[in-house]
């Protein structure tokens, strides 16, 4: 499907005005997230290579996904052989990757995959029982963080949450973080419905709403439309739209100028891809 050309530069009904909530709480996203995000193999092969190649390359066993909702990406490495902890806040979400938890608890690292639910906020107390010396990588995709939205203005919880991340990666670890490319939703005022990520059939249509703050672009909100067969789903989602320029200084600021930094755009590095990618990916090195 083409992309979305609706943009509202209103607050529509429903968006939330409060920063930390689970948007997924209704249940009716982790009811078709698969259905969502496509045929699972589709989404690993694109996924799998990039993934996979990075965290081996440098080495990395135990990972932690802080954003593991049903559970694919989690999935994906405990069935590579990862030692893996998972988290997310949403217990609608949790549930599923529980569930896959326990129908493949007879294979032995299905039985050791850790699930608990946290919160980015207060993710390092949460956890801090699993980090040990930190993890060799912690992964926060699917366009997740920018579901942290910026209620201060100041972005403030944000960086919380992003110290929090960093306090759980190991020195000489790494982190992995991705967003959207809202500099170009913001310029075009559509969302691409088809993604690295996100391949499925099914999605129709995603509607896209930009709320400003005091002239600034503060949430976008993305109403989608998924048709199986004869029943239609809905949902919607609010995200903080993050530039990239802002978003990579940030995690300068957060791990240090020294830190390695490299950004792929729908998984190539910036400048081998399109100049216009639907997903920008940061890997961060913490300093040794
Ligand atoms: C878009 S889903 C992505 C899930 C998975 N990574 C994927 O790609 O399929 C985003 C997840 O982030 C979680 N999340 C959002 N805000 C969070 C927070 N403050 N703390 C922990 N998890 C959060 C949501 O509950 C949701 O499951």
């Amino acid at each position: 499907m083409p992309e979305s050309e609706n943009t509202m530069f209103i607050r529509s009904d429903g968006i939330s005005a409060e920063g930390i909530r689970d948007q997924y709480a209704d249940g009716k996203a982790a009811k078709v997230w698969e259905i969502f995000i496509g045929d699972k193999k589709s989404r690993t092969q694109n996924y799998k290579n990039f993934l996979l190649d990075l965290l081996r390359s440098r080495g990395c066993k135990r990972i932690l996904d802080v954003a593991c909702g049903t559970g694919v990406d989690s999935t994906m490495l405990v069935e590579e052989g990862f030692e893996v902890v998972s988290v997310d806040a949403s217990d609608k979400m949790l549930k599923y990757a529980l569930k896959e938890r326990w129908n493949r608890r007879k294979e032995s690292n299905f039985d050791k995959w850790i699930i608990e639910e946290a919160n980015w906020l207060t993710l390092y107390d949460d956890i801090k029982d699993f980090i040990q010396g930190g993890f060799d990588a912690v992964i926060c995709l699917g366009n997740s963080f920018a579901h942290m939205t910026d209620s201060y203005g100041d972005q403030r919880q944000q960086i919380q949450a992003i110290r929090n991340f960093e306090k759980c990666v190991k020195p000489g670890g790494l982190l992995l973080i991705d967003h959207r490319n809202y500099d170009n939703i913001m310029e075009t005022g559509a969302t691409p419905s088809k993604c690295i990520y996100y391949n499925s059939q099914h999605m129709t249509d995603i509607k896209t709403s930009v709320l400003y703050v005091s002239g600034k672009p503060n949430m976008v909100t993305l109403d989608y439309l998924i048709s199986n067969g004869s029943e239609n789903s809905e949902f919607r989602l609010s995200y903080y739209p993050h530039c990239l320029e802002v978003f990579k200084n940030t995690l300068k600021d957060i791990f240090s100028l020294e830190s390695d930094h490299e950004i792929y755009g729908d998984f190539k590095h910036l400048g081998e891809s399109n100049p216009n990618p639907a997903f920008y990916i940061h890997v961060v090195e913490k300093h040794k």
